[in-house]
């Protein structure tokens, strides 16, 4: 038993025998031909074109012997319609009246062969396995290329599935990087917090109120990182929050001003953020703004530990941006630019700092992920990979330009909805 089952695994799948079709309306012929070909192909016989037909529709006939001379239905005919049900069998037309139309017609129906009758046994045998050799090869090759298919879909799935595991890390990792941000504010608030309850026993009146109000920028900045999950999360989920995809920019910019105004990275850098003159909504999540923004403006300030100056400030564009004035080089780059809309209106965020600039030979890597010039206890060189990502995601573009030893500015340039009043 289990010999056999053994054998079963081991050996190749066993070659079905072939399958041979006689139509002929004569019993004498039919009967030679069974006898020649019992032993080694399944036989079916047919003494009229119909029968021929019927059979074909219920077998996957390899290979048909013909006769063209019938009473109703000529072998030309039933070829013909042979070929409909199985247009790849391989035909052999046998006669005793040659005549160059008959030949030319079967040629046109894809006979193979062509035989007089009376025929020798050595003829006809050697045409037939030659046709049932065809098929064999045929249906190899169609076998190849079936598993050419279904190998090459079997790949696919598996980089939609290293694609997607490739995604989930990124996500996770842009989670970790950007709730950094609020998570050092509150625990920045926090530490204030002990420190002003240690201090002071009993609070007074001024006491409670900044309490509270400490408490309420940790209270927003909780949301922030909440938030900030929930829509990384739910980019994995293919869910898009279309109702948080327009924000009243200056809104937004007084939020980013809180946040950056506790922000440990300010230090005893200036910092002006200067809003819009008339209002406009952004077409992009609010949440992914500040954090391009919010980013931009911590490696401004990090840039150098000598205190310089950080500045963020808009305007709305009434043109869309002529793409020819943009010139990557040693001190400028263009991101973005084959996935943004070029419309109107536009809206031109800016980060500026009067830092030592970016060197030519860096900037070229700087939206790398994992490039980072701080030393891997400091930075994880995600956060302009993020950047990068959250404005292609809103159909902007960013160009940067820096100069050694006065500065870099980053500009965001970002598709705007209905003008507010
Ligand atoms: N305003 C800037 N001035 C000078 N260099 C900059 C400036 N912004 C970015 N860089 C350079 O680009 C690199 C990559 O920045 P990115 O924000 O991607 O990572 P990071 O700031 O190093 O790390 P992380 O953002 O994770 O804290 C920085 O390490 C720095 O060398
Ligand atoms: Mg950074």
């Amino acid at each position: 038993m289990s010999d056999s089952s053994e054998a079963l695994e081991t050996s190749p799948a066993p070659k079905r025998r072939g399958i041979l079709l006689v139509v002929d309306d004569e019993e004498g012929p039919r009967m030679s031909l069974k006898v020649i070909f019992k032993d080694t192909y399944d036989m079916l016989m047919a003494e009229d074109g119909l029968k021929a037909i019927e059979l074909a529709q219920q077998h996957d006939i390899d290979v048909a012997i013909l006769d063209i001379r019938m009473a109703g239905m000529s072998g030309i005919e039933v070829l013909e319609r042979l070929r409909m049900v199985r247009p790849d069998l391989e035909a052999i037309m046998i006669t005793a009246f040659e005549t160059t139309d008959t030949i030319r017609q079967a040629l046109r129906l894809r006979a193979c062969d062509y035989i007089n009758k009376p025929f020798d046994i050595a003829t006809i045998r050697s045409a037939v396995g030659q046709a049932m050799q065809r098929r064999v090869s045929e249906s190899e090759i169609h076998n190849s290329a079936e598993k050419v298919h279904e190998l090459l879909a079997e790949l696919q799935n598996q980089r939609v599935e290293e694609q997607i595991a490739k995604t989930r890390g990124d996500i996770y990792a842009s989670i970790i990087h950007d709730i950094n941000g609020p998570l050092t504010v509150i625990s920045g608030f926090v530490q204030l917090l002990n420190k002003k309850l240690t201090a002071d026993e009993k609070l007074e009146p001024e006491g409670v109120e900044f309490v509270k109000e400490r408490l309420r920028i940790i209270e927003r900045q909780v949301g922030n990182c909440i938030e900030i999950s929930r829509r990384y999360l739910g980019f994995l989920h293919r869910q898009t929050d279309s109702s948080a995809q327009h924000a009243g920019v200056n809104q937004l910019l007084r939020d980013l001003e809180q946040l950056v105004r506790v922000h440990p990275s300010l230090q005893d850098n200036e910092f002006k953020l200067t809003p819009f003159v008339g209002d406009i909504n952004v077409r992009i999540n609010g949440i992914d703004l500040i954090q391009i923004l919010l980013n931009l403006a911590v490696n401004a300030f990090q840039c150098t530990p000598v205190p310089h100056c950080v500045e963020i400030g808009g305007e709305v564009l009434a043109a869309p941006l002529n793409l020819a004035l943009f010139k990557d080089g040693p001190n400028d780059r263009l991101l973005n630019v084959e996935s943004m809309e070029n419309t109107v209106p536009m809206v031109k965020l800016w980060v500026r700092d009067t830092g030592p600039g970016i060197p030519s030979e860096i900037l070229p890597k700087i939206f790398d992920r994992f490039f980072t010039t701080k030393g891997s206890s400091q930075g994880t060189g995600l956060g302009l990979n993020i950047v990068q990502r959250l404005i292609k995601e809103g159909r902007g573009a960013l160009h940067v330009h820096t100069q050694r030893n006065e500065g870099t500015t980053f500009t965001i340039y970002l598709p705007g909805t209905n003008l507010l009043k």
